[in-house]
C-alpha cells in the first residue's frame, strides 16, 4: 500500500484561484486527486478551471463566497450529489487588506477598525464556516482532513499587519480546538491541521516586499531575508509536499498541528 497515495481523494480548495491555492490545485491534480476549487468570482474560477483541465478533467469549480453560509451549503449539497464524499478541505481563501495594515508613518491608533474586522472575518470565519459546512459531511463518513493556512504572523509580532496577525493567531487556536473536538466526538478518522507558510511573494504582499521600479527588496523585504536562515523567499510549489502529506494516510495519526514552511524563519532569533 502506498502510504502517500491520494488517488481518487476528493479535495476541495477554497481560494483555489489564488496564488497558493492554484499551485496546490495543480499539484494535487497531477497526483490523481479529484479536485474541486471554490473562489469568490465566476471569472477567477473559470480561468483556473480552463488551466487545470489541461492537467486532468477531474476538476470542477464553484463561484462562492466563503462568508456566505447559504451558498456554502448549496455547494456542499452539489458536491455530495456529484461525488458522494469530501475527503479533504483546504481553506486557502484568505489574506490581508490595505486598510487593516498600519502605514509606515502611522501607529496602531490610526488603525481602521472596520477593515480590521473585515480581515478577521475573512481569515477566521472564512475558514470556520467552510470547516463546519463541509466538515459536517466528513463527519457522516467518519473520515476527512481539514487543512487551514496560518502564517508567520501568528506566533510572534510582525509589524504593521495587526488585523491579519490577530486573525491568523486565531486560526492556530481554532485548528487545535477543532482537531480535539472532532477526534473526541467523531473519531480518529477526522483530522485538522494547518500549514504556516513563511514569506512567499503573492498578490497581497508584493508591494510590501519588492520595489515596483527595479524589483529590488524593500526595507521590509530585506529585514525578512536577514531573518530567514535560508536567505530567500519561498516558492508556492514548496508548500505542496506538506499539503500532500497532510491529505494522505501518511499523516493519519497527526492532528492539531501547525507546520511552519518558512526556510527557518520561525526557528531563528535573528542573532
Ligand atoms: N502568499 C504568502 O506569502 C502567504 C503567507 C502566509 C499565509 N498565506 C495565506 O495563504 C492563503 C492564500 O494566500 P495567497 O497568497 O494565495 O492569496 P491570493 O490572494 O492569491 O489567494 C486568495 C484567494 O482567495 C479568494 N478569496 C478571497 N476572499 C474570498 C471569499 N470571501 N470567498 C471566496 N474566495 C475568496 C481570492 O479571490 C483569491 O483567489 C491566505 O490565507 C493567506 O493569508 C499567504
Amino acid at each position: 500500500m502506498d502510504l502517500f497515495s491520494i488517488t481518487g481523494k476528493v479535495v476541495l480548495i477554497t481560494g483555489g484561484g489564488g496564488v497558493l491555492g492554484s499551485s496546490m490545485a495543480e499539484y494535487l491534480l497531477k497526483n490523481e486527486a479529484t479536485l474541486i476549487i471554490l473562489d469568490r468570482r465566476e471569472e477567477t474560477v473559470d480561468t483556473a478551471i480552463s488551466r487545470l483541465k489541461k492537467i486532468s478533467d477531474k476538476v470542477s469549480g464553484f463561484a462562492c463566497n466563503v462568508l456566505d453560509e447559504k451558498s456554502l451549503t448549496s455547494v456542499a449539497n452539489e458536491i455530495m450529489a456529484r461525488y458522494g464524499k469530501i475527503d479533504v478541505l483546504i481553506n486557502a481563501a484568505g489574506g490581508n487588506m490595505p486598510g487593516a495594515t498600519i502605514g509606515v508613518d502611522q501607529t496602531i491608533f490610526d488603525v481602521d477598525i472596520d477593515h480590521f474586522k473585515k480581515v478577521v472575518d475573512l481569515n477566521l470565519f472564512g475558514s470556520i464556516l467552510p470547516s463546519l459546512i463541509f466538515g459536517k459531511e466528513m463527519v457522516k463518513h467518519k473520515k476527512g482532513a481539514i487543512i487551514n493556512i496560518s502564517s508567520m504572523t501568528a506566533q510572534s509580532a510582525i509589524t504593521r499587519v495587526v488585523g491579519y496577525s490577530a486573525s491568523k493567531a486565531a486560526i492556530d487556536n481554532y485548528t487545535k480546538w477543532l482537531a480535539v473536538e472532532l477526534a473526541l466526538k467523531f473519531g480518529e478518522g477526522l483530522r485538522v491541521n494547518a500549514i504556516a507558510p513563511g514569506f512567499f511573494i503573492g498578490n497581497q504582499n508584493r508591494d510590501l516586499l519588492i520595489n515596483k521600479e527595479d524589483g529590488s527588496y524593500t526595507e521590509r523585504g530585506d529585514t525578512i531575508i536577514r531573518n530567514t536562515p535560508m536567505k530567500r523567499f519561498g516558492e508556492a510549489d514548496e508548500l505542496n509536499g506538506s499539503i500532500h502529506y497532510l491529505c494522505s494516510d501518511a499523516s493519519k495519526f497527526v492532528t492539531g498541528t501547525v507546520l511552519p514552511i518558512d526556510g527557518g524563519f520561525s526557528a531563528f532569533s535573528g542573532v
